[in-house]
């Protein structure tokens, strides 16, 4: 089967001074349409150079990467932004939102830079997405850090990507807010979004479908979780 994302040997390799630090070596990793993905490891064990290189924030040092079919690796700056552009949405930590921007302004956005026509209709029903219909006017700092996270990954959402990288989304929330946010992405799951998320909250990690676990640079356990859930629910049904 070929996946959306086909990682082959991925090496990343900083540079600190005379200093070599090895971000990344040799990881293979894919990920089929609609999956549910969440990636655990321990500080500085790469996640987020993978999520970056994934995400073509970030070039390899080498190794090879596919997106939606597509070879990545030497393709120029120009293109790559537009494979970026046509597939992947991003979500951080920081939500990094304009502050003197409303919610709506916020997830508009981007599509400043793609050119798309976008008409008012999908604005609206991003921001129905994400819980936010009655939102769309408050600023940011009107706003609380779910619901600025929220703003967030409809802004990761407007240009319709395929897949949604997201970075330690809930790092800066209570746990009940990380909790909503996180069956927010299992309902954009649910609805045929690809998803890989970094995050350091086990009990977080293993709602997805797999959990993979990095450390020192390498994939050192994949965890299918898909029979556990099924698991659960026949709980549930009883
Ligand atoms: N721009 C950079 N320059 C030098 N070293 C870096 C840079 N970014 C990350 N690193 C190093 O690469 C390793 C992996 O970092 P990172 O991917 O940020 O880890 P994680 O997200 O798991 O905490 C760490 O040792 C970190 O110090
Ligand atoms: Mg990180």
């Amino acid at each position: 089967m070929s996946g959306i994302i086909e990682a082959k040997n991925l090496v990343k390799t900083y540079r600190r001074g005379r200093e070599e630090i090895q971000a990344l070596r040799n990881v293979d990793f894919g990920v089929d349409e609609g999956e549910f993905v969440s990636i655990i490891g321990p500080s500085g064990s790469g996640k987020t150079a993978l999520l970056n290189v994934l995400g073509c924030l970030d070039t390899p040092t080498s190794g090879s990467l596919r997106l939606n079919g597509i070879e990545t690796c030497g393709l120029k700056e120009r293109e790559l932004v537009k494979v970026r552009r046509d597939n992947i949405g991003f979500v951080f930590q920081q939500f990094y939102l304009m502050p003197t921007l409303t919610a709506r302004e916020n997830i508009e956005l981007p599509l400043l830079f793609s050119h798309k026509d976008c008409n008012k209709c999908r604005i609206d029903e991003v921001l129905q997405m994400v819980g936010l219909a009655d939102r769309g006017d408050h600023l940011p700092g009107q706003l609380s850090g779910g619901e600025m996270q929220r703003v967030a990954i409809g802004r990761a959402l407007i240009n319709d990507p395929r897949i949604i990288l997201a970075d330690e989304p809930t790092g800066n929330l209570d746990s009940a807010t990380s909790q909503m946010i996180f069956e927010l992405f299992r309902e954009l799951n649910r609805k045929g979004l690809t998803l890989v998320i970094v995050t350091h909250n086990l009990e977080l990690a293993r709602q997805a479908q797999k959990m993979y676990t990095l450390r020192d640079g390498q994939i050192v356990g994949c965890e299918d979780l898909r029979c556990v859930a099924g698991a659960e629910i026949r709980q549930d049904v009883r």
